[in-house]
């Protein structure tokens, strides 16, 4: 039905008679010619109906309305002096139809494709099918398409087998809650859906594997924000007989094609890299956004020389004083800094202490610092006249958490963001991080992530038993940052049985649980492991950064809300009575119930 692509005719199609099908885009009636731009997914291309080509399609197309399907054929021809427009790639031609075939009508649209600013996201998602009809989606659809076929071929090119690993599993270990599936014929027995296929990888590689990827879904039932799904899409490898340099390169060599042959866009190699402790330290968080600077200083000494009581308590309970400068700030006035101060009360701040430089120095707190170290501060944050500094005093992740996001919030209010795509490993992570909560220690990365070399031995000889010890235990893990995004991770893994017995004592978990949860990795080390470690990209949350989309839901066809719902399809849903009978399933709170 379709010679070409709407989008896809060109001068060099001049004078032929071609059929073009598609979707009634945009529709202008002139009295004597009626345009309509017609759509498909390869573009628009400007369809003229005149009277003096046929009188009787011209009649008929006064009853094409937004969203009919027909199908055209006419002569192309060049548009005429001055309606040539160069907005469009087919702008310098169009089709002047002398037959037409309405193959479909439309409803009148619940909103309009070519004008969503004003659409609400839910109507959005419930017309999914409208929605992605949008040149912009399903150009989103098309990158990401090209970008996993691209992944593919690289992969494969490097010897990497693509190898299915099951999504009816037992939990994994990534942290968030499982999303679980009843077993009907083991009643009282559940799946658990993969949050990655983390243990399965691992066994291929004791399987022989050596290179392994896919392109998979996982599952985490998480509080969810706009860069994260319940159900999302990882590019998951592994590696056998690897360093920590392998993988970054594999990883790295992928990513520069992607950029090249999907964009055109040139990306240096290797990538900067940055230790977890420095991340921390410059920027309050291990996803810095490195595309301007406006670093985080660590104002302890000075802070500790005056007689702030804030200041002086935060450092006395083991606290941080952290500082940044707001350049050019110092203008700001009054009520404009305490919208400030709320803005990072609303982070996590107790409050915000303020220091203008205006020929000297002005601020609240500035009585409580001898000129020289007022001077000395300035002279830390860069902060020249004009600049405005703050401070927060706090526990130290709260200090850096508050001031990692004022930084990215100051950095927009100033249009700090250098243009394009940056790129940083994240490398030499703590092997474990002290839960509050439960008064124990979990994996940092997983795991089954592999402590340092050094480490190991240390573990193992019995050498680390405080938690001061234990929190110094370095992992073989790494994050690969864009943006100011995790765009991915991973580790080199444990392969020894001993080290990840120890590992599992030192978690807490019991011989017994880590048995039952991990029984068959531990069963599989025992019989000749290699070496081996990967690592996983958000595939989303690339393709969200690569079409510059402000959600990730805008990259993924049938994407869910914060509330994990599809409102198109309105899962989840109750289900029948029969339904929950055969999976010998009680209910003890009471639901609408479907059609039971
Ligand atoms: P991790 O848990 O870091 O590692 O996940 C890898 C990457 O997946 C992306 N991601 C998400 N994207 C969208 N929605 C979510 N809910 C979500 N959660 C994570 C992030 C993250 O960097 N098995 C390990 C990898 C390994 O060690 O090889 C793993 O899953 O971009
Ligand atoms: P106060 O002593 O509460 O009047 O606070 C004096 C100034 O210190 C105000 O600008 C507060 O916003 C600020 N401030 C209060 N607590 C903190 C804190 N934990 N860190 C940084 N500044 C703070």
């Amino acid at each position: 039905m379709k010679d070409k692509g709407c989008g896809e005719i060109a001068e060099a199609d001049i004078g032929s008679e071609l059929t073009l099908s598609g979707w009634v885009f945009r529709r202008r009636d002139h009295g004597g010619l009626i345009f309509i731009d017609l759509r498909d997914r390869s573009g628009l291309a400007q369809v003229v109906f005149s009277p003096d080509v046929s009188e009787e399609v011209h009649s008929i197309a006064h009853e094409l309305r937004s969203e009919y399907v027909v199908s055209v054929t006419g002569e192309i021809r060049r548009r005429p002096e001055g309606t040539v427009n160069p907005e469009l790639d087919t702008g310098m031609v169009e089709m002047y139809v002398g037959r037409m075939n309405i193959l479909s009508r439309s409803d009148t649209l619940p909103f309009v494709l070519d004008n969503i600013q004003d659409v609400s996201e839910s109507l959005r998602l419930k017309y999914r099918c409208l929605d992605l009809r949008r040149p912009d989606m399903q150009r989103n659809l098309m990158i990401r398409h090209r970008v996993a076929k691209i992944m593919r071929d690289f992969l494969d090119r490097e010897g990497f087998l693509e190898i299915e690993t099951p999504v009816l599993t037992k939990s994994t270990p990534e942290g968030a809650r499982d999303y679980l599936v009843p077993s009907r014929v083991n009643p009282g027995r559940f799946y658990a859906l993969p949050q990655s296929p983390q243990i399965f990888k691992q066994i291929l590689m004791v399987s022989g594997f050596e290179k392994y990827f896919q392109i998979a879904k996982c599952f985490r039932d998480e509080d969810l924000r706009a860069d994260r799904q319940p159900e999302f899409t990882q590019v998951d490898m592994e590696m056998s007989f690897v360093s920590e340099d392998d993988v970054i390169g594999v990883v790295e060599r992928m990513l520069k094609e992607v950029f090249e042959e999907a964009m055109g866009v040139n990306i240096d190699i290797p990538f900067k890299r940055l230790a977890y402790a420095k991340s921390m330290e410059r920027f309050g968080n291990d996803k810095p956004d490195m595309r301007f600077g406006l670093e985080l200083k660590d104002m302890a000494d000075l802070a500790g020389e005056g007689s702030f009581k804030v200041f002086q308590d935060a450092l006395a309970g083991g606290g941080l004083v952290k500082g940044l400068c707001g350049k050019g700030m110092a203008g700001l006035s009054r009520r404009e800094i305490d919208l400030l101060t709320e803005q990072a009360q609303s982070f996590g701040a107790k409050g915000l202490a303020w220091i203008k430089v205006k020929d000297g120095f002005e601020s609240p707190i500035a009585k409580f610092f001898p000129g020289e170290i007022l001077r000395k501060m300035a002279e830390r944050l860069e902060a020249e006249n004009g600049d405005l500094m703050l401070f927060v005093a706090d526990r130290a992740n709260v200090v850096n958490d508050v001031l990692s996001r004022m930084r990215l919030d100051i950095g927009r209010r100033l249009n700090l963001f250098k243009e394009g795509f940056d790129f940083v490993w994240i490398t030499d992570y703590p092997l474990l991080e002290w839960n509050d909560d439960e008064g124990r220690f979990e994996a940092m990365h997983h795991p089954f992530t592999s402590p340092r070399e050094e480490d190991v031995g240390k573990m193992l000889g019995g050498e680390v038993n405080n938690r001061k010890e234990l929190a110094s235990l370095k992992a073989k893990a790494y994050d690969i940052v864009m943006n100011g995004n995790e765009i991915g991770g991973g580790s080199i893994r444990i392969h020894m049985t001993d080290v990840q017995q120890k590992m599992f004592r030192i978690l807490g978990i019991p011989g017994e649980e880590a048995k039952e949860k991990f029984g068959f990795l531990l069963d599989a080390l025992r019989f000749g492991a290699p070496p081996h470690g990967g690592l996983a990209i958000g595939f989303d949350r690339l393709i969200m950064l690569m079409v510059g989309a402000s959600s990730i839901r805008d990259v993924i066809a049938f994407p869910k809300t914060q509330k994990a719902v599809d409102l198109m399809s309105e899962a989840p849903s109750s289900v029948q009575k029969k339904q929950l009978k055969d999976l010998s399933i009680k209910l003890d709170i009471v639901v609408e119930e479907k059609d039971t």
